[in-house]
């Protein structure tokens, strides 16, 4: 089982690849292989970091190995989490950088190289879980560029799923664990939507019981969309700890089968669901059935209020693809 992680020296990292080491993360009971990607600059930090990781004598990890370049660190990858690239909230040519899409440029051009070598080295069943900003559309990017169109690309959005059940539970006063089939569309940005329409908590419906659609559209909705902003004004970085938590649990969600009457949140390429236009990554709800399928779950119904929310996030992902349109 070889996973592959890039900026495996910063911030995310640092909690994931631990997380990623915990017994019963991927259904194999084969060892981890750890291919770990760095730029160069970067090497020394992240030869550090896997002194760690040695004397972590994880018991699920056959081998640690560093990389200074993609190509030759997916050779026959199992599952690449594509987390390196640049955060917001810094300063570059004295101007800072305030939202995710911003980023494109910057980050834009890692994905086309990560994407080519993958498709051509890595398995046919390779899962790819891009975490760097703008998510979305560097999967997108990322996928364009692979001459493979077999493996399954991903974008990250479990993380906007797992604020709005913190939220959610919050409100309605129960577990996180108790809420099925809350899904995040679209976008992973300010336009992202947290659908509650079709949430349940113990066989009831969250809306319902909450009750109160002025508190969904305009205090709920915003505090998911805006909490990495939050985040990164408290701590002056981004989140890192919660970030690496969410990659785990997209692999763990894809590795094994859904759990019966809910879903789990991820981008993936549009096949026209909901209305969300081909050939952009936009959250969905999924399932997965633990053996390597997984599809979208389509009998979300959606409000007049929902319909509309979906097409300003995915006109968002259109403008950042017509963005980045000679890079795909
Ligand atoms: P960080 O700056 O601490 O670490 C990023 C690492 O990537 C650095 O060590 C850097 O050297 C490395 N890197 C840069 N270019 C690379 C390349 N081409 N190949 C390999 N490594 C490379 O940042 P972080 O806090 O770990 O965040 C990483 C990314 O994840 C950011 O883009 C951030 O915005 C994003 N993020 C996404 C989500 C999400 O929900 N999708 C959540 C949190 C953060
Ligand atoms: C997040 O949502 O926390 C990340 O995407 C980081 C950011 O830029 O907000």
């Amino acid at each position: 089982m070889k996973v592959v992680i890039t900026g495996a020296a910063g911030q995310i990292s640092y909690s994931l690849v631990p997380f990623l080491c915990q017994q019963g993360v991927f259904k194999s009971n084969e060892k981890i292989d750890l291919a770990l990607v760095e730029i160069p600059s970067a090497m020394e930090r992240l030869n550090g970091f896997v002194k760690e990781l040695e004397d972590s004598a994880y018991s699920t990890v056959n081998s640690i190995s560093t990389f200074d370049n993609i190509q030759d660190a997916v050779i026959d990858a199992d599952w690449c989490l594509l987390v390196g690239s640049i955060p917001r909230g810094i300063v570059l040519n004295g101007k800072e950088i305030k939202e995710r899409s911003d980023l494109l440029q910057i980050n834009g051009g890692i994905f086309t190289e990560q994407g080519k070598a993958i498709g051509e080295k890595a398995k046919q069943s390779c899962k790819i879980l891009v975490v760097g900003n703008p998510a979305n559309t560097n999967a997108l990017i990322g996928y364009s560029n692979s001459p493979n169109k077999n493996q399954f690309w991903m974008a990250m959005t479990m993380l906007d799923a797992l604020r709005a059940k913190a939220q959610l539970s919050i409100k309605l006063n129960c577990h996180v664990d108790d809420i099925y089939r809350l899904a995040v569309f679209g976008n992973h940005s300010p336009t992202m939507f947290p659908d509650l329409e079709n949430t349940n908590i113990n066989g009831q419906n969250a809306y319902d019981l909450i009750n109160n659609h002025s508190w969904v559209e305009n205090e709920y909705l915003p505090r998911i969309q805006q909490r990495g902003a939050e985040i990164i004004k408290a701590r002056g970085a981004s989140s890192a700890s919660s970030a690496a938590r969410a990659a785990c649990d997209t692999v763990k969600a894809v590795e094994h089968p859904t759990r019966s009457g809910d879903v789990f949140n991820a981008a993936i390429l549009s096949d026209g669901a909901y209305g969300m236009p081909e050939g952009i990554f936009s959250g969905f709800p999924l399932i997965s059935d633990g053996n390597g399928d997984i599809e979208i779950v389509r009998d979300f119904s959606l409000s007049d209020f929902a319909k509309n929310k979906l097409e300003i996030t995915a006109n968002e992902l259109l403008e950042e693809r017509n963005f980045i349109k000679e890079l795909i």
